[in-house]
């Protein structure tokens, strides 16, 4: 396959952009310059890298965004930001699009791909990649809530939700972790409003076997691995665990 060939097919640039680069020695294969478009790749044997960032050769891409607060997680919403825009040019192949969302103030854990096999498994009820929040509430946590999130909480709309794991953070009055099995609509939210309270701060902080990574910053992104994207889809993170690193000490 021709270099600008290989990467057209998985950036967002044009052919003419990107024979630009090229010939402005933008592009690498294997650690060398290289500024003949038509130069042969083997996509599952070389590396090749454009503006110092590695072209993943696979045939679909698996992308972690530690989402900020402000955009939407949709490709399309007229006069808001999407979450694509946070994507560099050189990982936003064309149908890259987020796996299910996460509200416009909401942060954490967002996968965004273009295997749409594997997006409706991760969002398929069915398939139970569970979701673990770490959530600030606006009044304090209340015995009992843990309780009525197991039983199944009913929404405002009469919607009824699947049994969820609730606790609060020790050493926290507000704080809590919840896990859910699936993903309606704003329903972390819904749930304690449901329960009397409001929601003020929620991050996705898991997903199925994968916890955020720690070097992760604030609106930017990763290139998840084959062995992260079965992490998440086969395994669980423990709840315990996940709830003592939330614990805060008193000083
Ligand atoms: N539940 C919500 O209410 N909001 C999110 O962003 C995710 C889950």
């Amino acid at each position: 396959m021709r270099l600008d060939q290989f990467l057209s097919a998985r950036t967002m640039y044009s052919r003419r952009e990107l024979r630009q680069m090229i010939q402005k020695g933008k592009a690498t294969v294997d650690g060398a310059v290289v500024r003949k478009a038509d130069q042969h790749v083997q996509p599952d044997e070389n590396t090749v890298c454009l503006n110092g960032r590695h072209i993943p050769g696979d045939q679909y891409l698996y992308v972690l965004l530690h989402k900020p607060k402000g955009y939407v997680s949709s490709a399309d919403e007229p006069g808001q930001k999407s979450v694509l825009e946070l994507v560099p040019p050189e990982l936003c192949r064309k149908d890259l699009r987020p796996v299910g969302r996460l509200d416009k103030d909401s942060t954490g854990m967002l996968l965004l791909t273009d295997d749409g096999q594997l997006a409706h498994q991760v969002i398929a009820a069915r398939s139970h990649v569970a979701k673990y929040y770490h959530i600030v509430l606006a009044r304090p946590w209340e015995d009992g809530y843990a309780e009525k999130m197991a039983e199944g909480m009913v929404l405002a709309d009469g919607a009824q939700c699947l049994p969820a794991k609730a606790a609060p953070v020790e050493g926290t009055d507000r704080e809590a972790l919840i896990c859910l099995h699936e993903g309606k609509y704003h329903q972390v939210r819904r749930m304690f409003a449901a329960a009397g309270n409001h929601v003020a701060e929620l991050a996705r902080i898991a997903m199925g076997g994968l916890e955020m990574p720690q070097d992760l910053e604030i609106s930017t992104c990763c290139v998840l691995s084959e062995k992260d994207v079965q992490k998440m889809l086969n395994c669980e993170t423990n709840f315990a665990s996940l709830l003592q690193t939330l614990k805060k000490h008193s000083s």
